[in-house]
């Protein structure tokens, strides 16, 4: 065998153990209520709604590392890659199983965008009608055009999503309708089946976990997740939650509601965070920290990403690797820790976004000496 060829055996064995004659039987991955059953509230598996999410790649970041501090263990957890390309989906499984089981007919749900693009997406693959409340003007365009191509009755708010969530509150009071908000119990057990991932795919939990902290749901969900696992002997130890914000948003930092929040990472854009309390218990209780930095810290982490990673996130999601960087210049780190980072949506649903922080295309008539001229300013050879 050649040296190639050796290498590919070994991969090819470290990956798939059984071997046979015809195609390798490769698993479907049947979401995470199929998956994690034994830790979520759904009891008839004939209300499963699920469009197989979770089960996302934790992916080891060494360039990021270099750049960072080559003493840790970077990890992302690419939270992007579900079907509706955020972490939303394993909340919304949950959220949406549970209404099918109560017989629900409507499910209604303020949002940044990224909620309504699930909620939107799981209630027309339950067959239930959506309603979705979004602050006018400040939703990107990816997240509003897939709450509106799969049927869910969009409402556009003037105000932000503090004043979408209280509406939306009361009209779930008042009529027949399931909030799938993440105040909805539902929402936050589908959300805790990250954590279980992450320790499953490292056999351990991690040091630290950074993470955006918008609403305060996720902080709060994997929290609850990472103490599940120690409580059944699955872990020996706990993470420390490091929750970020961003300045113009941070009412968990400052200690009170912001009546405007403004930040470049629409997504978190919010005020008066509903699981507020749920942050601080994970903060204290994990020896965390919820801290903010600025929406230039986040774009710079934004193009670092998509830089030496390869890694195209929204800017919501980059304040987790944003807040690593502040970290590490403060020197909390030790040599060897284990650093997850949660990247809670893809970069796709707001590409105004990439194309600003990046160079524009060059333009040239259809004429080869034009392309010629080009490489040879670029020094091509
Ligand atoms: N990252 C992204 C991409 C989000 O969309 C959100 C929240 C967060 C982080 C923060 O998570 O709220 O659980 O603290 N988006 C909500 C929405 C508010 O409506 O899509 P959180």
């Amino acid at each position: 065998m050649s040296r190639v060829e050796q290498v590919k055996a070994k991969e090819r064995d470290a990956v798939k153990p059984a071997k046979s004659a015809g195609p390798q039987a490769l698993p479907l991955w049947p979401g995470v209520i199929r998956y994690y059953w034994d830790f979520l509230p759904v009891e008839r598996k004939e209300c499963i709604v699920t469009l197989h999410e979770g089960n996302t790649p934790l992916l080891r970041c060494r360039n990021l590392e270099r750049a960072v501090d080559p003493d840790l263990s970077l990890y992302l957890k690419l939270e992007g890659l579900n079907p509706t390309c955020s972490f939303k989906d394993r909340g919304m499984t949950v959220a949406m199983s549970k209404a099918v089981e109560d017989g629900s007919r409507a499910v209604i749900c303020a949002s940044t965008g990224n909620t309504s693009a699930s909620a939107a997406a799981y209630a027309a693959r339950a067959g239930l009608r959506a309603y979705v409340v979004v602050p006018q003007g400040n939703i990107s365009l990816g997240k509003l055009s897939q709450a509106m191509i799969h049927g869910a009755k969009v409402i556009e708010v003037e105000g932000n999503f503090d004043v979408a969530l209280k509406l939306v509150r009361e009209a779930a009071r008042q009529f027949p309708i399931t909030l799938v908000n993440s105040l909805n119990p539902y929402r936050i057990e589908g959300q805790k089946t990250a954590a279980f991932e992450i320790c499953d795919h490292l056999g351990k939990a991690p040091d630290y976990h950074f993470l955006p902290v918008g609403n305060a749901g996720n902080i709060t969900a994997y929290w609850k997740g990472y103490k599940e696992y120690l409580d059944i002997g699955r872990l020996s130890s706990l993470p420390k939650m490091m929750g970020f914000q961003a300045a113009g948003a941070a009412p968990i930092v400052l200690g009170r509601v912001i009546e405007k929040p403004e930040t470049i990472a629409t997504a978190i854009r919010i005020g008066n965070p509903a699981s507020w309390q749920g942050a601080l218990a994970a903060r204290d209780e994990s020896g965390g920290a919820i801290e903010s930095v600025t929406d230039d810290d986040i774009l710079a982490a934004y193009k670092l990403l998509a830089d030496s990673e390869g890694i195209l996130a929204e800017p919501a999601s980059a304040i987790s690797v944003a807040g690593v960087i502040k970290k590490q210049k403060e020197g909390i780190f030790r040599a060897g820790d284990v650093v997850v980072c949660t990247l809670t949506g893809h970069g796709l649903k707001d590409p105004d976004i990439a194309i600003r922080q990046s160079a524009q295309p060059i333009r040239i008539p259809p004429d080869l000496n034009r392309l010629k001229e080009f490489f040879e300013r670029e020094s091509v050879r």
